[in-house]
């Protein structure tokens, strides 16, 4: 065999060979075989030192040829290989966008939650503070030093939960306005809300609960008015329903407080004109609040000839039953996600809320 019929033959072989390889290991392997220092191109050119000065040129060219032969194919392959094995991980790694996504699910804040963070943030920015009280609660606070002593009727309003003869579940917030100014030792001025839970010896129902929510307000000072509990009551009335709202004040009664009022709130839903919500009368009972009656600043260490106040009681469930329409308080304990998850409409997904 002369050398070009060699050459002719690898050729041949290397093209039987290539349909052979089936992965990039296989076509190194091939590559080292051909153009390797032992490979078999390599070998040929071994053959050229017994070759005449003429014949060296032309076996010469034929092996430069050769070698750029194997290497066109090699690398033409090894292309053809790589955009397999790309197309292959391609189909492997595809996402099925067909499969249905898994919903999240994102909590929300709970419409009492949100009302109370709400009229937290009305009074902060009108310079109360937020104070807290105990849920067990010493009968002095609860309502000794509210000026309801032991025998008094008005204990019999309240349905009180008492763990023994001194001690009860508090009945009322009404008890953190009696802690709030005996803690004060200097009797300086006091400007507090106080939002938390209170407990009654009720039957639940649909407008009854053992346990519900309330925000106490207490403002002591010298020269504060009736006048200024209306404002800041009208203020708050807005915030709850609405900026056309209107207050008026009703006469009543509580221990703690003389004068004492109810305080209405002019029907949100229909302005007046009268409604099912506002039962006809076009005005809504929303709180009780008065100013603070001597005996109680006497009780708690504050001269009620120098020192007057005003103090207030929303109950949170009332409020948001009226302003969401909701009828029944029970709603709120249950934690039905149907009920729940309807806040997310209804306050446009403030979800995010941070308190
Ligand atoms: N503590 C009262 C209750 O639970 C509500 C209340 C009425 C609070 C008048 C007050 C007030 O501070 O001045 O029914």
């Amino acid at each position: 065999m002369n050398t070009n019929e060699k050459i002719e033959n690898l050729k041949n072989e290397l093209e039987v060979k290539l349909k052979n390889v089936t992965c990039m290991k296989e076509l190194t392997d091939l590559k080292v075989e051909y153009l390797g220092k032992k490979g078999y191109v390599t070998e040929l050119s071994s053959l050229m030192k017994d070759l005449s000065v003429e014949e060296k040129k032309a076996f010469g060219k034929s092996l430069n040829e050769l070698r750029n032969y194997v290497e066109e194919k090699i690398s033409f392959l090894k292309e053809k290989l790589e955009e397999a094995e790309l197309n292959m991980k391609l189909e492997r790694e595809s996402i099925d966008i067909t499969l249905p996504a898994t919903k999240l699910s994102v909590g929300i804040t709970h419409p009492l939650t949100k009302i109370i963070n709400d009229i937290e943030d009305l009074f902060i920015s009108m310079g109360y503070d937020v104070v807290e009280g105990p849920e067990v609660e010493n009968d002095l606070y609860n309502f000794e030093l509210l000026n309801v002593p032991v025998g008094h009727p008005a204990r019999d309003m309240q349905d009180s939960l008492f763990i023994n003869e001194e001690i009860l579940m508090r009945t009322q917030t009404s008890s953190v306005q009696v802690r709030t100014m005996l803690q004060n030792k200097e009797k300086s001025p006091i400007r507090i809300i106080c939002p938390g839970k209170v407990y009654r010896k009720d039957d639940d129902d649909a407008t009854h609960s053992h346990e519900f929510h309330q925000i106490e307000g207490l403002v002591v000072d010298k020269d504060v008015s009736m006048n200024h509990l209306k404002g800041t009551l009208e203020i708050l009335a807005k915030k709850m329903f609405g900026e056309n709202r209107e207050i008026r004040f009703r006469p009543s009664y509580f221990p703690f407080t003389e004068p004492s009022v109810e305080v209405d709130v002019s029907c949100f839903k229909c302005n007046g004109e009268g409604c099912n919500i506002c039962k006809g009368t076009g005005w809504i009972e929303v709180l009780g609040a008065g100013m603070v009656h001597p005996n109680v600043l006497k009780g708690c260490g504050y001269d009620p000839k120098k020192y007057m106040g005003y103090a207030f009681g929303v109950g949170v469930e009332r409020i948001a039953m009226l302003k969401y329409e909701i009828p029944d308080i029970r709603e709120f304990y249950t934690n039905d996600m149907r009920f729940l998850e309807q806040f997310n409409v209804i306050e446009g997904g403030d979800s995010n809320e941070s308190k």
